[in-house]
């Protein structure tokens, strides 16, 4: 028995005034849809078909490739979204119907969602919940034995249906053959005109057919954007369940309300996190680390022991007990060694610094191998770029390279190797040898008395 689920994306998303896609909008990060998926997928369903119509080249770009799209080309509402994926139903299989804007539900519930549906034996389960302010969603009427009548649409209510407070999350299981049945049924002679999902359910129903009711009590798991206000407040509930959950896992927040952590970052114990900082993508950072405050650490991978202050490190790699910043920037490819310091504005990028080697202030280090204990002093440039190409500069063990050298690429300072301070170095250093190049310094004695008076 094959399990499908199908993630309505095509709508335009009027209420939240913009040209970007509404399912494309970020939570924490991410574009809504792709929480969706990535729920959806983590319950296990086989296959993932989304439907796509307003911006769909947006949104299939945003998507993974091995999920299937399907079109609909007009947007006459949930029902007609779903029939759109008719022909992908197989008539013994499960199918789980969900709402791209919808981006907080959890693989838990979807999983327990199947599995009462399952165990109960029904047709078709519709998940539910119950709120404060149910305005602006679909409200569950229940019949006298407490099982579904039908759900109504807020603008289909009449002033008694608008109190109830059980709402329709959006969220669904059906037995194929029986959706696939109903679909064909479903009219548009409603409040908005278009066929909507939630009638199927009814027409279910009609049929003989068992239709449960599956109630949680977190209602957030299910709470919709549509509106850049709701997407605020649900930008706040993601990002608050992630924090809880490092601090239950040991990790000091010293702001949770100011402090943006992705989902699939891992950080581990006594490492202090300090308020405006960012940590996002595929991230691992060590223990006892203290990141920013202000900081933006993006797909890079901290040792134990790291020291981050107000810098920026993307697709990069710090060993243990070193010391990134203030005012930092680390691009893709820096591989930062053990008890290294990079200080003050310094720029490194595709670059290997070895262990215990620093860079303390104002340095540009581009596309180069720097050894073990090595010294870059204030101002220093890897001039990697001849106009063309990159090329790479290597700086071995020990080297010393005074402030405000260039390092014209290509081009080896070897072991030792010790550069005075202003040299422009195109040439390899040897071994252990001084290099200087600049002019010697001239001194003109008495100059300044022959020009005009120094004003007392
Ligand atoms: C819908 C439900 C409502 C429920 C609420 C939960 C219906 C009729 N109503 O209302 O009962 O309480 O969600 O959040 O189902 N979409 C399409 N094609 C369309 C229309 C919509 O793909 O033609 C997609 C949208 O992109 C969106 C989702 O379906 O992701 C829900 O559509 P939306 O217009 O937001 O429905 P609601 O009015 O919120
Ligand atoms: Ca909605």
């Amino acid at each position: 028995m094959k399990l499908r689920a199908i993630i309505l994306a095509a709508g335009e998303g009027k209420r939240m005034r913009s040209k970007l896609p509404k399912v494309l909008h970020q939570v924490n990060g991410q574009p809504m849809l792709e929480h969706v998926i990535e729920a959806a997928e983590a319950s296990r369903v086989d296959e993932c078909i989304v439907v796509v119509g307003h911006g769909a080249d947006a949104v299939k770009e945003s998507i993974p490739g091995h999920i299937k799209t399907v079109l609909q080309q007009q947007q006459l509402g949930t029902g007609h979204a779903v029939m759109m994926a008719y022909d992908h139903l197989d008539d013994d299989g499960l199918v789980m119907v969900l709402y791209g804007d919808g981006p907080l539900i959890s693989e838990a519930t979807l999983s327990d969602l199947m599995k009462y549906h399952l165990e109960e034996g029904l047709s078709a389960t519709v998940l539910t919940t119950e709120l404060e302010n149910p305005h602006g969603y679909g409200r569950i009427l229940r019949n006298e034995n407490n099982e579904l009548d039908r759900i109504v649409e807020e603008k289909d209510t009449t002033a008694e249906e608008r109190i109830v407070r059980e709402v329709n999350s959006g969220i669904y299981c059906f037995a194929a053959a029986s959706l696939k049945a109903a679909l064909p049924k479903l009219q548009n002679n409603n409040a908005q005109g278009e066929y909507y999902l939630t009638d199927v359910l009814t027409i279910i129903k009609e049929q003989g057919l068992r239709v449960g009711i599956y109630k949680i009590s977190d209602y957030e798991e299910i709470m919709a954007v549509n509106s850049r206000q709701q997407l605020a407040e649900v930008e706040a509930i993601m990002r608050l369940r992630i924090n809880r959950k490092h601090m239950d896992n040991g990790v000091t927040i010293i702001n949770p309300d100011h402090t943006y952590i992705g989902k699939n970052v891992i950080i581990g114990q006594d490492t202090i996190v300090y308020p405006g900082s960012s940590i996002k993508g595929k991230t691992t950072i060590g223990e006892a680390c203290m990141i920013g405050p202000n900081s933006n650490i993006e797909d890079s991978q901290l040792a134990d022991n790291v020291k981050i202050e107000s810098s920026t490190i993307t697709d990069s790699s710090v060993g243990e007990h070193t010391t990134i910043g203030p005012y930092a920037y680390l691009r893709p490819g820096s591989r930062i060694g053990r008890h290294v310091k990079i200080g003050d504005f310094v720029e490194v990028k595709n670059a290997s610094i070895g262990d215990y080697s620093k860079a303390s202030h104002l340095a540009y280090i581009g596309d180069a191998e720097v050894g073990r204990h090595v010294n870059i002093g204030c101002g220093v440039v890897f001039a990697n770029y001849d106009g063309s190409k990159k090329n790479k500069t290597v700086v071995e063990d020990y080297g010393f390279i005074g402030s405000n050298a260039n390092l014209v690429a290509p081009v080896i300072v070897r072991e030792r190797g010790y550069v005075a301070s202003g040299s422009t170095i195109t040439k390899e250093v040897p071994k252990g040898s001084l290099a200087i190049a600049r002019c010697r310094q001239e001194n003109k004695e008495g100059w300044v008395d022959t020009k005009e008076p120094v004003k007392k």
